[in-house]
């Protein structure tokens, strides 16, 4: 198939939320092209490591499960959209097992084989289907296999998604929707446009927004971004969930302990050895991620040390190694022996739980503009994502927009436009890259230092003056010099920023993640923050949210 050649639908990125989607669609004989900025495996969700919570335990319910949920959120999951996700989650373990994911599995009763459940902070159970402690790894690889050889599907790595393209950009006298992107090909080294009946965004999240992160380099918010330039409306980007548990060496980059270590029984400890979690909350160290994050933030800065460890080394080796392949692996590698010592660990960026506002087809304000993933607010995840929510929310999205895009495509007559070809006439080639990169650097520490866990409105209107002063730069940069990538991460960095400012500006409270130490308590009347973008048309059928 030739890249440049319109094609049906266009999904940009391959985590689990574009590649079970791109799956889900084949089949129906509609071409499908996928975009990965990267290698088609890299981002999150290869990471990811506790696994996948659904409510298929035998003392399990979708009652408990959708509980568990509303509490963690906070007052601001949408019930609507917890119960649709949540009664989904079964089915789709299923599909997954289906394409030839293996989970792990236990004798339950003689005879009779179940999956392995574990636990995590604010479930009410063991509820979390896994693969060992690389989750990610096994329903990555197994979807990327299937992608790879499926004749609907053409893959493009190393590609990409720079803006979408819309009617009102092209000035067409027509219907305000989507008819493609524009697609910078890293490997050729050279801009084009691909129209597409359909665009799906499955971008991820926009954590790499700040100095420390337990995700990798793909999340910089790029569909968040390009959404928002579109004139789609985003919601709740001041919800920024930090995991309690990132290990703490100078040499491991965004390496994760999973909060599964904490569901069997490891201790958080202060440096003197002594336990701090039940001083914080009842549940100790399986309350949410919003207080254990918060606890180990005042813990360290109270007694002034780099960071606290969690300690599962009273558990037998034999146990920890069976049930921690990887992370007593990584661990040893840096010299940490986790069946014999305690972890040091430290709080990191790790999820955005705001996004593009969707409805539960990931349908957005814009016509044939669909956002699902990470990418997408649907209502699930309120102001504090549950654990192992988010996988979840991926799979059951991709099967909801994949039947919606079927459908839609066999009633519309849309065609594919003809798109104008990316003008670089009047750009040259850049000559300080060292101000982009200087720039990335900015970012991301006053990110850390003025919008990390506990906020205030003096530091976050100083990061606001900040952002007004990098957008200046990059404005001049983005129109005068040809685009790398680079340049466009950054723009789309301060993009994420500016929103995620604006929003934690707006909530004059303390909710779930956003925690404001001039306004420390809670409103009684739960609020989204929802930004509407100058550009937005409110000609297209919106999303019920
Ligand atoms: P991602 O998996 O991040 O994929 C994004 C894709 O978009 C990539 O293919 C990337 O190349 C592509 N992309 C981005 N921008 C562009 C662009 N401009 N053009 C083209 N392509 C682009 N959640 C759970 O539920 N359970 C867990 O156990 C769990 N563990 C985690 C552990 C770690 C270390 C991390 C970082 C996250 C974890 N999470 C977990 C969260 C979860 O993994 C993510 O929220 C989820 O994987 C997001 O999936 P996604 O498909 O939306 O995006
Ligand atoms: C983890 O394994 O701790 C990550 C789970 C998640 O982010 O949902």
């Amino acid at each position: 198939m030739n890249n440049e050649n319109p094609v049906d639908i266009l999904v940009i990125g391959t985590g689990l939320a574009g590649l079970s989607l791109a799956l889900r669609l084949s089949g129906h004989g509609r071409r499908i092209t996928i975009l990965a900025k990267g290698t088609l495996t890299e981002g999150s969700s290869l990471y990811a490591q506790g696994g996948i919570a659904a409510a298929i335990g035998r003392q399990d319910s979708y009652e408990s499960h959708v509980e568990d949920t509303i509490a963690a959120g906070a007052g601001l999951c949408r019930p609507e959209a917890v119960e649709y996700i949540v009664r989904r989650g079964p089915e789709n373990i299923q599909w997954l097992t289906d394409q030839g994911v293996e989970f792990d599995r236990q004798c339950a009763v003689a005879g009779q084989e179940d999956f392995h459940l574990s636990r995590e902070g604010g479930h009410a159970l063991r509820r979390v289907v896994h693969a060992q402690d690389a989750t990610g790894r096994a329903v990555e690889t197994t979807l990327e296999a299937k992608a790879r050889s499926h004749p609907d599907i053409c893959v493009m790595e190393h590609s990409i998604a720079l803006d979408l393209i819309t009617s009102t950009k092209l000035s067409l006298d027509a219907p305000e929707r989507c008819l493609g992107a524009y697609i910078l090909d890293l490997k050729r080294n050279r801009i084009y446009p691909l129209a597409a009946r359909v665009v799906a965004i499955a971008t991820g999240g926009a954590a790499k927004t700040y100095l420390y992160t337990s995700n990798p380099d793909t999340s910089t918010g790029d569909g968040i971004a390009m959404a928002w330039r579109a004139g789609c409306r985003i919601a709740n980007m001041e919800f920024v969930q930090f995991h309690p548990t990132c290990l703490y060496h100078p040499h491991a980059k965004s390496f994760l302990i999973s909060e599964a270590v904490r569901g069997e029984g490891g201790r958080l400890l202060l440096p003197d050895g002594s336990t701090f979690m039940q001083e914080h909350d009842a549940r100790g160290e399986l309350a949410p991620r919003d207080i254990v994050a918060r606890a180990i933030d005042y813990e360290m800065k109270r007694h002034g040390c780099d960071c606290v460890y969690l300690d599962i080394s009273d558990k037998p080796a034999e146990y920890i190694r069976q049930h921690f392949p990887n992370i007593y692996e990584r661990c040893l590698a840096f010299n940490i022996d986790i069946s014999k010592e305690p972890i040091p660990v430290v709080p990191a960026a790790h999820y955005t739980c705001g996004g593009v506002l969707t409805n539960l087809q990931g349908r957005t304000d814009l016509v044939d503009l669909y956002v699902i993933g990470e990418a997408a607010s649907t209502g699930l995840h309120g102001a504090n994502r549950l654990a192992s929510n988010s996988l979840l929310e991926c799979l059951v999205l991709a099967e909801s927009a994949s039947e919606d895009i079927i459908t839609r495509l066999a009633a519309s007559r849309s065609t594919r436009a003809e798109l104008p070809s990316w003008d670089e006439s009047q750009v040259t080639d850049p000559d300080e890259q060292v101000v982009v990169s200087h720039n990335w650097d900015e970012l991301r520490r006053f990110m850390w230092d003025y919008v990390g866990i506990v906020r205030t409105t003096k530091r976050l209107k100083r990061a606001q003056r900040r952002i007004g002063l990098l957008q200046e730069e990059i404005r001049d940069f983005y129109s005068n010099f040809r685009v790398g990538n680079d340049l466009l991460e950054l723009r789309n960095l301060v993009c994420v920023a500016e929103l995620i400012v604006l929003s934690a500006l707006r909530r004059q409270e303390s909710r779930g993640l956003h925690y404001m130490l001039d306004f420390p308590n809670e409103s009684p009347n739960p609020r989204d923050t929802v930004l509407i973008p100058g550009n937005f048309s409110g000609h297209c059928p919106a999303p019920t949210w």
